[in-house]
């Protein structure tokens, strides 16, 4: 794609993006002890393949899904999948209700993915929590892309040094990842680049479609890896570059959301930080406040863990404000992005 006519798409401005408020389901997580797809009343072995080939593994994929969505995805007639779709929900392993103990434990493995830049940590309580999914948005050169690189070269370090040790999967929707980029960084460090390369798995995303099944895939992918952190960026270009206007917007908004359902699963199971980027439009009607709002509206909104707001300032300094955040106080910081990567 040229990169003439990707810029183009991005500074149009869309007016009808909000409503939709529908909060994002809350995973229930306790899978252990769990009957298998095969166990479930009129899935053979046939209906059970093509239940897994369409990424269907576990009951409680299928207790949430629609009929119609199923029966589309596993190619199923839909009466078949409504059946197994009842069957599921009484058959999994829905937990619901966890104690506050359980809970506390979960809380206890959650990590911290520092930035090692000391007023972007201080700013996120310690550096980015595993088991989170947090949105950057900020407008077109604000840092995204380099925020993206940055951490993905930091999650490859060792604990004791602020990372997580782990893997990266980076899903790429505008083709800005450059590997040139994160040899600097790597450098920065003195780290062996192509060490810190070899952790680091890229698939380009064609389209929003692709990019979904790209991160359906990532389970599939992640056998035998320590898969830390994903990272999809940008997680809405494609979707608002391809469905415009206000009939289509229910239809993104849907898809969206099974998207980010998908993502916070990987958060969760992996206990991995997932990273999407978001770029903001101007909005020159607004009034008061910010003129500028993250596309995606408020499914994004609920979705994410933790929203940091990036705006350029002078001298080439970034400014990151954490929106929103359950637990944290809201606040800035200052930075800047050099050759070496992100420096305070
Ligand atoms: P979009 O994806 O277009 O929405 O932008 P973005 O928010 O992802 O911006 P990105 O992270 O690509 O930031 C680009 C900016 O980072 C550039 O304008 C530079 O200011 C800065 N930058 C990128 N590479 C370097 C570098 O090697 N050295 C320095 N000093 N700055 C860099
Ligand atoms: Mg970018």
């Amino acid at each position: 794609m040229a990169t003439k006519a990707k810029k183009n798409t991005k500074i149009k401005i869309e007016k009808n993006e909000e409503v939709l408020d529908e909060p994002i389901p809350l995973m229930a997580l306790e899978e252990e002890g769990e009957a298998k797809i095969e166990e479930l009343p009129g899935v053979g072995p046939a209906t059970a393949e093509k239940l897994r080939e369409a990424g269907f593994d576990n009951l409680l994929s299928l207790a949430v899904m629609a009929p119609g969505d199923l029966a589309e995805q596993a190619e199923l007639g839909e009466a078949v999948a409504a059946k197994i779709i009842s069957a599921a929900k009484r058959m999994a392993n829905i937990g619901g209700f966890i104690s506050g103990e359980a809970l506390l434990e979960r809380r206890r493995q959650v990590q911290k993915l520092h930035s090692k830049v000391q007023s972007i940590d201080d700013l996120l309580g310690g550096g980015f929590e595993t088991q989170a999914l947090v949105e950057v948005y900020g407008e077109f050169g604000s840092g995204k892309t380099q925020i993206g690189h940055q951490l993905a070269v930091n999650c490859t370090l060792p604990v004791e040094e602020g990372g997580l040790d782990g893997d990266v999967f980076y899903i790429d929707t505008e083709d800005t990842f450059r590997p040139e980029r994160i040899t600097q960084m790597a450098r920065g460090y003195g780290l062996d680049p192509d060490k810190v390369l070899a952790r680091i798995h890229v698939a380009r995303a064609y389209n929003s479609d692709h990019q979904m099944l790209l991160a359906e895939e990532i389970k599939r992918m992640s056998k035998g890896l320590n898969v830390k952190m994903i990272i999809v960026d940008s997680l809405t270009s494609h979707f608002r570059a391809e469905y415009i206007g206000r009939g289509m917007l229910a239809n993104r908004q849907q898809k969206l959301n099974r998207h980010l359902k998908d993502l916070k699963q990987l958060a969760t199971v992996n206990n991995a930080l997932v990273l999407v980027t978001n770029q903001v439009h101007s909005k020159p009607d607004a009034m008061w406040g910010d003129p500028t709002k993250p596309i995606g509206g408020h499914i994004l909104a609920h979705a994410s863990t933790f929203r940091l707001y990036l705006r350029k300032a002078k001298a080439g300094r970034r400014i990151a404000r954490l929106v929103d955040s359950p637990n944290l106080p809201d606040g800035e910081c200052v930075y800047q992005v050099t050759q070496e990567g992100l420096r305070d």
